[in-house]
């Protein structure tokens, strides 16, 4: 790396593409505040992501236990637990495999209620929001989200990690109010942070064989096979290959 950041960055603990296959949704926090270097670090990746003509339309709000910090995450407790009530309904999560206890939708139902249970003492929230510079249109997101995914990224090069969820919504006139944050900053998500209580490791998805095509849709990509050991889910939606299930 160049003069600057090489000698200015903390040492990362994994290497970047461990770091990507490793950065899983950490939803459980130590209690303990995450430091100001380590939100400098983060907010710094953050603020190198890509965006549009390279305008920079990202904005950051880092909360962490000023006033306003308190009142932003008891109101956005409140939305999250009535956004995990209503899915809880919705996904069936007290239904079928979601009542034997070590299924995968049970701990999953846990992880999410002992999450939004204690949300108002997450140590960081994040709400990266977007300045919008003309109409809503479908390529916005990817002038905000890669620096959402830059924050979760460095933070795991930390040893800290985190989620990005949609609860502001819930409660975003109130937020706005209450954080004066201006009707042309548009609030694109809530990411929270802090030292994992439980460890790191490897993200499931689908295998990659049926993710990606070459040439044309559908068409499979004789090199498009997973490294040996990678672990798999078809947690999601059906697909046309099956419905949905457990743990492949
Ligand atoms: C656009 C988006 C919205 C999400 N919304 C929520 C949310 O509202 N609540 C939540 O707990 N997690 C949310 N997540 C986290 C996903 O549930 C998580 O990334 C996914 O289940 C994969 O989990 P893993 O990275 O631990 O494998 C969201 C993720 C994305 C990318």
């Amino acid at each position: 790396m160049d003069g600057l950041a090489a000698a200015a960055l903390p040492a990362d603990s994994v290497g970047l593409l461990e770091g990507v296959v490793t950065t899983r949704a950490v939803r459980r926090y130590r209690d303990e505040p995450v430091p100001p270097d380590v939100l400098r670090t983060v907010l710094f990746a953050a603020t190198r992501a890509p965006s549009g003509s390279n305008r920079q339309p990202f904005r950051f709000v880092v909360l962490t236990d000023g006033r306003g910090a308190k009142k932003a995450k008891g109101l956005i407790a409140r939305s999250a637990r009535e956004f995990w009530a209503a899915k809880h309904g919705a996904d069936g999560y007290g239904q079928g495999s979601g009542l034997e206890e070590d299924s995968p939708k049970a701990r999953m139902a846990r992880t999410m209620q002992q999450f939004v249970d204690n949300f108002e003492a997450v140590p960081v929230l994040i709400l990266p929001c977007l300045l919008r510079y003309r109409e809503p249109n479908p390529m916005e997101g990817g002038s905000i989200y890669p620096a959402c995914q830059n924050i979760l990224l460095a933070a795991r090069a930390l040893g800290y990690g985190g989620v990005m969820t949609g609860w502001h919504s819930g409660v975003e006139a109130d937020l706005r109010d209450l954080l004066g944050i201006p009707a042309e900053a548009w609030i694109a998500a809530t990411i929270t942070l802090g030292r994992p209580e439980g460890s790191h490791g490897p993200v499931r998805r689908r295998p990659m064989g049926e993710l990606v095509f070459e040439d044309r849709w559908g068409n499979a990509a004789p090199w498009a096979v997973d490294p040996p050991g990678t672990r798999h889910t078809s947690a999601g939606p059906p697909t046309a290959a099956g419905p949905s299930g457990g743990d492949l």
